[in-house]
């Protein structure tokens, strides 16, 4: 029995725990079933923490996700929590997870089962067996940079800011990740960038080359300009397979590329930090790219797959554990291979299952694995 692995648990609220609580199913699964155990501790967090005590998370919560191997988090939000006072809202506790994590690089597959082929607004012969994945640098450029705001000129007309910055490490770094990425996927990295317009473009530009050359020879690479990335990933998205960006563009290639797949209730990410020098382990976080959904929460509709796929990636990136990781997602297709869907998903000639149900179904073909 290999050695266990920590996974700090937080549910957060509305489908949050609703989805985790069949996560928390599969976990038990492989600590009878499977060949490795993990070591589990579960805290709130976001609105739920906040009614019990007083902040979205707490420091000693804290404490752990810093010690521990990964984070598995469900969602966090919802209307009761409106008026909360900003620091206090239940995002912060999430951002703060993020910040103190230096989680900088996000990944988001976009992967098209057969089986959900329809679900896409694009053609079917465009999207069929589509991977890939999109890698976003999370914790720097516009969205963070300085100066930023409205400033008053001295002819009294206002004008705003926001700044794109970007120093070597931060780019050197999400760049390596990509690579690392692809060495185990179809080994091409895709960097898109505007250098035609921006300057930090250019330097992603020259960056991106000098490690891809310097670093890794065997790996194929292109740069690509972000708004013609756009453009071929509905023309054919089938040429990518990494495609590595800053904050501003990954935010709208990775939401780009989702929807190409065509569910909320099926996309997973993960979001890791640096190698420890000493260790090599990396601080990583594992969530669905889906919210709380306050609007089906506490009615057994979720779809718990993000949920679960996002613990696959747990799996593959925290632990290594490749070959679970596809056990979990070869699961995950002969349930839906074998027509049963949420309500979110549902096809006409599928059965409607419920989060739980899903969840049994999940476990019945876990057991076929090892039959
Ligand atoms: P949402 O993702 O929660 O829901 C959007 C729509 O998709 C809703 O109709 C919902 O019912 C449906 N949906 C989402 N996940 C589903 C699932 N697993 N199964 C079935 N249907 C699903 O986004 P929305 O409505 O914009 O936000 C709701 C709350 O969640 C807000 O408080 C928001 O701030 C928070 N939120 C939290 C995130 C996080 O914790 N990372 C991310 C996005 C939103
Ligand atoms: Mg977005």
């Amino acid at each position: 029995m290999a050695a266990n692995r920590s996974v700090l648990v937080l549910p957060g609220d509305g489908i949050g725990p609703e989805v985790m609580e069949q996560v928390q199913r599969v976990i038990g699964w492989f600590d009878k079933k499977g060949s490795v155990r993990f070591d589990v501790k579960e805290d709130l967090a976001g609105g739920a923490c906040f009614d019990a005590h007083g902040v979205s998370i707490r420091d000693q919560t804290m404490e752990i996700a810093l010690s521990t191997d990964a984070v598995l988090f469900g969602a966090v939000g919802g209307p009761k929590w409106d008026d909360v006072p900003r620091e206090h809202r239940p995002e912060a506790g999430l951002l703060r997870l993020r910040k103190d994590l230096d989680l900088f690089a996000n990944l988001r597959p976009a992967i098209v089962l057969d089986a959900m082929i329809d679900a896409s607004t694009l053609k079917p012969e465009v999207v069929k067996g589509l991977d890939i994945m999109i890698l976003r640098e999370l914790t720097s450029g516009v969205y963070f940079g300085q100066p930023r705001g409205e400033q008053t000129l001295e002819d009294g007309s206002v004008r705003v800011v926001d700044t794109q910055a970007y120093n070597e490490e931060e780019v050197v770094r999400v760049i390596r990740v990509a690579f690392e990425l692809a060495r185990k996927r179809k080994n091409l990295v895709h960097c898109a960038e505007k250098s035609n317009v921006m300057e930090t473009g250019v330097f992603w530009r020259k960056i991106s080359a000098r490690v891809a050359k310097e670093e890794y020879p065997d790996v194929e690479f292109q740069h690509i300009l972000a708004d013609n990335c756009a453009m071929q990933l509905l023309r054919d998205p089938h040429q990518f397979d990494v495609i590595v960006t800053d904050n501003l563009f990954g935010d709208i290639l990775s939401d780009e590329a989702a929807m190409m797949t065509g569910s909320l209730g099926m996309l997973p990410s993960a979001s890791l930090g640096n190698p420890d020098p000493i260790t090599g382990k990396r601080h990583a976080m594992y969530e669905p790219v889906h919210g709380s959904a306050p609007d089906i929460a506490g009615e057994g509709k979720a779809n718990p797959l993000a949920m679960l796929l996002s613990f696959a990636m747990m799996l593959r990136y925290s632990f290594d554990l490749g070959d679970d990781a596809d056990r979990v997602e070869t699961v995950v297709q002969n349930v839906l291979n074998d027509g049963y869907r949420t309500g979110d998903i549902m096809q006409s000639g599928c059965h409607l299952v419920s989060t739980e149900e899903m969840g049994t179904k999940l476990l019945s073909e876990l057991d076929r694995t090892v039959d």
